[in-house]
Formats: structure tokens, sequence, C-alpha cells
């Protein structure tokens, strides 16, 4: 059974977009649309706009776009029926069980992805529970880790026998096929189509989500080879973006802190010593998206990184994200230990306990850095140290905040106030022009087409595509249009692959139903395609000239592109238009 594009409509209809994205982060009305910061990249300046009139949002920054549900799919890593789902639940819109796209495929849904976990990861606990597999992993947990029996059930710990074939035999009994366990990265793919088991002889950690599903898996070696961990790559029911380890139980301790780890051992080490706020990324440094899963569920973050460099670069990193999402952000100053694992085993909980207590905000960290570094006797030393935690104090992007700081940094330096704050009011200025000029050669580098990755051919069409996509984006804006280009234009008057395929798409839904919508094509397209697709909407929505007179041109000018008669009429000044508006919208 399909989605009928009834259903798509109604979800639609009661989902309005700024509502939907307004639940996750904060819009200000400007104009007719709604501004927020991006929450797909990382951004000073809100470039990230929603568009009530054609229910569409777009990013200036970073082009994301889309629908609410490319959003829903974008901000809760839900494939495409999953978020049409989640949609229709939070407007009580019904939908029958069994559904399936549109134009229905048999990929691997996220679904059948979470059931293979659960049984992969019971065949993991039974195998490190069983003597005659697990001894040697029980061993390794038991006595070279310390850790009881509760808390290896409590995380679900399990081990993957030394086999090429033993999880692949398990879940082949319970039906699963060698294309799920392949999707599902639980299996790799090898010589003469063989699937062979992808972690071997290893301790299994089950990435738990925090609704109870086994999303993913790391896997550890008992040894010192390499690699020393395997994770789970992206699969349809996970991104490591985007989720964070145990934040199925942390997400009932953490109302006032959370401590966020770089390793699963760390984590685990913490919450059998009672800290259950302990989560960590997942092999990965932290990402904007995980930054505004702590803004969801507490308000201050103690980060706990290993005590080494790498550990003290990324925790650089993990400050100015979280700062951004608004939330308290402290870290933990660890020695005599390299990570919390090994501090909690040699000084204990109590310990523990107080370095937390005494964890340094960001500013006392940095100039703690700058002074260690440099001798404030010296005075080039002094203005090099001077320099740099100015830049410190312009990343504050609250002005109380700035002033407070600066007021410190004056004491300390022994520097006029006024000279503090005119050299950081002058670097946010700096930053604010870097900003800009960033997002106009962004800009260029989009509408020339230089390294397009969703339309390669756009470069080497560029007036013609330009054509293209306006004509597409006035199809996406009036079911007009939409019938006069279904009507006078055909696949093979596009020029580019890209544009070909999306007007295929477009008319073909059009014939069948007698309207579109993006949301009918989600399944069809990647997130950059459909963001493109959004771009071109977009672009049309910011121009007055969307008429009748403005389709018939461009038809008539795509339709001498294809004829290779360039006729240079007037739609130079269309795009000339554009430009225009851009400049005085920026201006
Ligand atoms: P222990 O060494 O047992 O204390 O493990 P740990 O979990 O504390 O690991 P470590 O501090 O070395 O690394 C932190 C995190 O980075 C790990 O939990 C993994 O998520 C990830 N990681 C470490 N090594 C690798 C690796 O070789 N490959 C990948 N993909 N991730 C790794
Ligand atoms: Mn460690």
């Amino acid at each position: 059974m399909n989605i009928s594009p009834q259903i798509i409509e109604d979800i639609k209809a009661r989902n309005d977009i700024e509502h939907v994205v307004s639940s996750y982060i904060t819009l200000k009305r400007a104009g007719s649309n709604y501004n927020g910061s991006c929450p797909f990249h990382s951004e000073r300046t809100p470039s990230f706009t929603v568009f009530p009139s054609t229910q569409s949002f777009y990013c200036f920054g970073c082009g994301a776009g889309g629908d609410a549900i490319t959003f829903v799919m974008r901000m809760e890593n839900l494939d495409y029926i999953s978020a049409v789902r989640a949609l229709a639940e939070r407007s009580g819109v019904t939908i029958p069980e069994n559904f399936n796209h549109i134009n229905g495929t048999n990929e691997v849904t996220r679904q059948r992805v979470l059931e293979m976990n659960k049984d992969a990861a019971r065949f993991f606990r039974n195998a490190l529970f069983d003597s005659k597999y697990g001894a040697q992993a029980m061993d390794y947990l038991v006595n070279k880790r310390q850790l009881s029996t509760a808390v290896i059930k409590h995380f679900g710990l399990g081990f993957a026998p030394n086999s090429f074939g033993a999880l692949h035999d398990h879940l082949k009994k319970l039906g699963y096929t060698d294309e799920e366990m392949v999707v599902g990265f639980l299996c790799g793919k090898g010589k003469n189509n063989t699937t062979y088991d992808y972690f071997r002889n290893r301790i299994m950690f089950p990435i738990i989500d925090v609704s109870g599903n086994v999303i993913a898996f790391g896997g550890r070696v008992m040894d010192n080879s390499e690699p020393k961990y395997l994770n789970t790559s992206d699969t349809p029911a996970f991104k490591k973006s985007k989720n964070l380890f145990a934040l199925n139980y942390a997400k009932s301790h953490c109302e006032n802190t959370m401590i966020l780890c770089e390793g699963y051992m760390d984590v685990i080490s913490l919450h059998a010593s009672g800290f259950e706020n302990a989560v960590a990324t997942l092999g990965t440094a932290i990402t904007a998206e995980q930054a505004r899963i702590f803004s969801r569920y507490t308000k201050k973050v103690v980060i706990s990184y290993d005590s080494d460099q790498a550990g003290q670069r990324a925790a650089d990193k993990a400050f100015k994200l979280l700062q951004e999402v608004g939330v308290d952000v402290k870290i933990l100053k660890m020695e005599g230990a390299k990570d919390p694992d090994e501090f909690i085993k040699k000084y204990g909980a109590t310990k523990f306990n107080s370095i937390i207590d005494a964890s340094k905000t960001r500013f006392e960290f940095e100039m703690d850095k700058i002074l260690t570094k440099y001798n404030i006797n010296n005075v080039d030393e002094k203005i090099k140290a001077s320099h740099e935690l100015c830049r410190v104090i312009a990343n504050f992007s609250s002005e109380i905040e700035r002033e407070l700081y600066a007021r410190k940094m004056a004491v300390v330096f022994d520097v006029p106030l006024t000279s503090v704050q005119k050299d950081v009011s002058a670097i946010i200025k700096r930053r604010v022009r870097e900003d800009k000029s960033k997002e106009q050669s962004e800009l260029y580098r989009i509408t020339s087409g230089i390294g397009d990755r969703v339309n390669p051919e756009s470069a080497s069409n560029i007036r013609a595509n330009k054509i293209e996509e306006a004509i597409l984006g006035l199809m996406l804006l009036k079911v007009e249009h939409l019938k006069e280009c279904s009507e006078r234009l055909i696949a093979d008057n596009f020029v580019t692959p890209f544009c070909k395929k999306v007007f295929e798409s477009i008319v073909s839904i059009y014939k069948e139903y007698g309207k579109f919508d993006v949301g009918y094509i989600q399944d069809e397209f990647s997130f950059e395609q459909i963001s493109r697709i959004t771009k071109m909407l977009t672009e049309r929505e910011r121009l007055s000239v969307n008429d009748k007179a403005t389709l018939d041109n461009l038809i008539k000018s795509l339709t001498n592109e294809g004829e290779k008669k360039s006729d240079g009429d007037s739609f130079d000044d269309i795009f000339d238009t554009i430009k225009n508006k851009k400049r005085t919208e920026k201006g």
C-alpha cells in the first residue's frame, strides 16, 4: 500500500512548517518569513529561513532546504516513512500500519534494522555469557576493566565471536536477508558476493537511543591491536553525528548537569560510580546536532575529555558548539589520570565529584591556557597573550559576558578596560565582515556551478541551468505553471540531467494526481537534491516576477537553449533582477 498524496497533504496541512521548526529551534519573524540559527550547520548570524507561503525552509548559509517532512527527517534522523509517521502522530492523522511510499521500493527500513540490531545485541550478550565463546572477553571486562556483572548487564555489553559467519548464520535463521545485514552494517560484502561478520573477536557496546532501540554498535578489541574500535557507520536507523552513547540512561539524571566524555569506557565507569548523567559522542568529535541534543536535555554540560593534547583540542570545539546552543559549559581539569575512567579508579568517586564542582568556565579555561603559554611579564609576549584573549572574549555572543570577561582581563593583564573593549569590538566587526564575504563567495560558487555535486553539469551550462531552475521553481510555486509546463515542455528540453530528472518526477506525479508537492518525492532524492529543489522554489519566492509572461519567456528561452541558438533575449534582465534584489537585501 502507498502513502497517498491525500495523506501527505493532510499531514502537511496540519503541521505548519513554522510550528514544526519552532519545536526545535527559536524562530524570529522577519517580514512574512521567519529566521533562526540553522540547526544543520554552525553559524554566528542566522541565515536559516522558513517560508510559510511555500511551507518550506532554506538556509542561505549551508544550502539545506526542504519541507516539514525533510526537516523532521534531518533533525530526528528518520527515513521518509518514519518522518511522515512522526508528523502524523504529532497532529493526530491516522495512517495505515503497512503503508509504503508512493513509488514503493523494497528498501531496508529503519524498523527492520532496529529489529535486527536487537537480535544481534541478544546474540552478542549470549556469547559473552557463554563460557565457550566469551570467557576471555568476560575476563577482560571483569578483571582488566573492573566492571561488575550488573554493570555489564545494565549496558547490554556483549561479545562478537572470532568468526566470519556466526552472527550472519544466526540472523539468517531469524529470517534476515544478506542485504539487510549489509545495510545495517552488521556484515560486510566480500569477494564473490559473500557476506561476512563485520565485528569479530570484539567486546560489543550497543548504542541505544532514548526510546530503547539498539541503533548501532561499537566493538573494542581486547588487546592493543588496531583499530581499537569499530563503529557502525550510518545506516537507515543510525546517524553517528546525531546520537550520544548512554543518553538512554542519562536522560533521566541530567536536568541540571550532563558530563560529556570521549570514550564509552569512561561513560560506563562513571555510571558505575553513580554519575549517571555521563554520555559520550560516538567515535567522532561533537557535532552541532549533538550539541543541540544537550540543549534539549540539560542546562549545563561539563566537558570531561582526556587530559592529553588531542582531548584538550577536542574540548575547544565542544565548548564552542555547546556555547552556541546556549547551554552553560564547563570543563574539567583532570590531573594525574589520562581519562575519567582512570581517574575514578585511581582516586574514587568523591574526588571526581570535587573536580566536577571545581570545573572551569570557558573563559577561565582559555585564560589559564594563555597564561601558561605566555610570560606576561615580557611586553612582546603580553601583547600576543592579550590578542589571543581578546579573540576568546569576542567569541561570546552575550554582551554581558563579554563585558565581565573584559573586566577580568583588564585586571589580570593590568591594562585599561577601554582598550580591551575596543580591541574586542574591532575583532567582532572584522568577523562579521568575513562572514559576509564568505557567504558571498559561497553564493558565487553555487551560482557558477563550481564544485556542484548535486548538478555537476550546471558549470558547463550556466545559462541553460539558470533557466531550467527558474522554470522548475515556477512549477513548484504555482500549479497553473505546472500545468502549463507539463503541456508545453518535455524532459528532453532540459539540458542538465539533474533538472531533467526533477522535471520528470514532478510531471509524472502531476499527471497521476493533478498536483505536486515536494513531500511526495522525498524518497527519490537525497537531502542535497531536495535542498537544491527547494532553492529553486526559494529563488522564485524571493522574486515578484512569477507571472505567466515570465514563464512564457523562460519556456521560449529553454527551447531555444536546447536548439543551441542562443538569442540573448530578456532573460539576463530577469537574472539581473535576482542579483539586484540580493544586493538591496544585503545592503
Ligand atoms: P579505553 O581505551 O578502553 O579506555 O577506551 P575508550 O572508550 O576510553 O577509548 P578512547 O578514549 O581511546 O577513545 C574515545 C572514543 O573514540 C572511543 O570510545 C571510540 O568511540 C572512539 N575510538 C577510539 N579508537 C577508535 C578507533 O580506532 N576507531 C574508531 N572508529 N573510533 C575510535
Ligand atoms: Mn579511555
